[in-house]
């Protein structure tokens, strides 16, 4: 039931997508999710003004009268951030980082802001979670203090645009977006009307004429999803995710959103006791520590955006001690790997049924691209087989249920890298290779059109 008073109103609003009810739902009418309506007091009088302050009202004008200015941006200094941001930051853009609590968001966005100034950009971090102290012992770290980059430990939006009004920075970094307290909303922060509001603030702060690119942090939750601002997704202009696997040191940022650029990017860091660092030749990194002599190892080639990148897939096929086998992924679709189990065992003749399989990407990559089942089903063979595959061979190609293998995108560039990491051979699709223009240097190319071909190509 909703309740008035005074100039307060309780409304309900969906924590998933922020849908607006005046009455508890247990299902949200937008996005179908249960349970995800909390109750939020709204004060009446400021919100409206909020709301009306948002952009400058304009009249409509002809797209051809429209001025445009060249594109300018500012590079970061940080080549994988700009690489994925294509090229540096837009003034006056929004950016959303998200990633799950203590992957390195803030080591990221310091790292940045510490570039930036160094630079001679001016830059305001404005941190919510941390104490100054605690920032300027990370910054010690991660390489000093440069007179451009300022701090400011604050929550209150108002706080933050007075400060960017007297500083006027060119860039400023917002940890986090679930900390921030606008005057006009009495929820607590980090609930969906706060994050809608203070972000819509900070938009009007970026879009204002000579505004600064804002960079805000936003966590993750458990179902992988950014907390509470879903809604910010659609008012900001680049989202990034930054993902790694808690256990291994690699980072990857990845845009999910980009209205300046492309979202095939990828960005490669390590975390490190100094900080993040850029792994220009990721492919060099994720295959150092194979053996060569194992079986169940596969070496593909996928495709990450632009950037080529070689992965060592392992398999570990077992007998079963129980009656359902198991099947362990991963790094690589789960479903993607029982369709590509199935398949062998059809269309290949392997027994698989008895067997427990264990696949994983060595490194604690994730990669989705099909381009490396032909890999996956190879690693497993091997492994049941107890053979290996020549360490001087990199497979691609993707896997069709009749056992078929189908061409990749662009193969050229798989191929060049595996030539350039010193491999001597590469096992592809037929359909790609037919397709190809002669190859320079000493590398064999084998077309494969079939799983049984393959298997035949890569072991005895
Ligand atoms: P942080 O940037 O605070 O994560 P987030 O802002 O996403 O919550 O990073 C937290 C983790 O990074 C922490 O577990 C420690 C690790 N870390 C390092 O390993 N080396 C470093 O130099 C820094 C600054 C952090
Ligand atoms: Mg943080």
């Amino acid at each position: 039931m909703s309740i008035r008073t005074g100039n307060n109103k309780v409304q309900y609003v969906c924590r998933e997508c922020g849908c607006i009810s005046l009455k508890w739902l247990g299902r949200c009418p937008d996005c179908g999710t249960w349970n995800q309506m909390i109750e939020e007091v709204k004060s009446l009088e400021i919100g409206r003004k909020s709301s009306q302050t948002r952009l400058p009202v304009e009249a409509p004008m002809p797209l051809a009268g429209v001025s445009v200015q060249p594109a300018r941006r500012y590079p970061t200094g940080l080549g994988e951030m700009d690489r994925v941001m294509g090229g540096g930051v837009v003034p006056g853009s929004l950016i959303l980082v998200g990633g799950d609590p203590g992957i390195g968001k803030s080591t990221l966005l310091l790292q940045t802001a510490f570039r930036l100034a160094q630079r001679g950009l001016r830059v305001l971090y404005v941190s919510g979670e941390e104490s100054a102290s605690q920032i300027k012992l990370r910054a010690d770290r991660l390489g000093g203090s440069p007179p451009e980059l300022f701090l400011l430990c604050e929550s209150r939006i108002e706080e933050i645009q007075e400060a960017s009004r007297k500083l006027q920075p060119l860039v400023i970094i917002i940890d986090s977006i679930q900390t921030m307290m606008h005057p006009g909303v009495s929820s607590v922060p980090g609930s969906v009307s706060q994050v809608r509001e203070s972000g819509g603030a900070l938009l009007s702060l970026a879009k204002s004429a000579e505004g600064p690119s804002i960079f805000l942090v936003g966590h993750v939750t458990k179902e992988g999803l950014l907390a509470g601002p879903r809604v910010l997704e659609h008012i900001v202009d680049t989202v990034l995710y930054f993902e790694g696997d808690g256990q291994h040191g690699f980072r990857i940022l990845r845009a999910v959103k980009n209205r300046f650029g492309s979202t095939n990017e990828v960005g490669i860091f390590e975390m490190g006791v100094e900080g993040l660092t850029e792994i220009h030749d990721p492919s060099c990194l994720f295959i150092q520590e194979r053996q060569k002599d194992g079986g169940g190892s596969a070496i593909a080639v996928s495709l990450e955006g632009s950037r080529p990148l070689l992965i060592e897939i392992q398999s570990l096929v077992s007998r079963s001690y129980f009656g359902v086998p198991q099947r362990r992924v991963s790094g690589l679709d789960y479903n993607r790997t029982c369709l590509m189990l199935a398949v062998l065992e059809r269309r290949a003749g392997l027994i698989l049924g008895t067997q427990d399989v264990f696949l994983s990407i060595a490194g604690g990559l994730a990669v989705s691209e099909p381009a490396v089942d032909l890999a996956a089903a190879v690693a497993v063979a091997s492994s049941l087989k107890d053979e290996t595959i020549d360490h001087e061979t990199v497979v691609f190609g993707e896997l069709g249920l009749g056992g078929e293998i189908r061409a990749v995108n662009q193969p050229e560039r798989r191929i060049r890298e595996a030539a350039r990491m010193g491999f001597k051979r590469v096992v592809l699709p037929q359909h790609n290779l037919n397709q190809l223009k002669p190859q320079p240097g000493d590398l064999a190319l084998t077309g494969v059109n079939t799983i049984r071909e393959a298997l035949a190509a890569l072991l005895s």
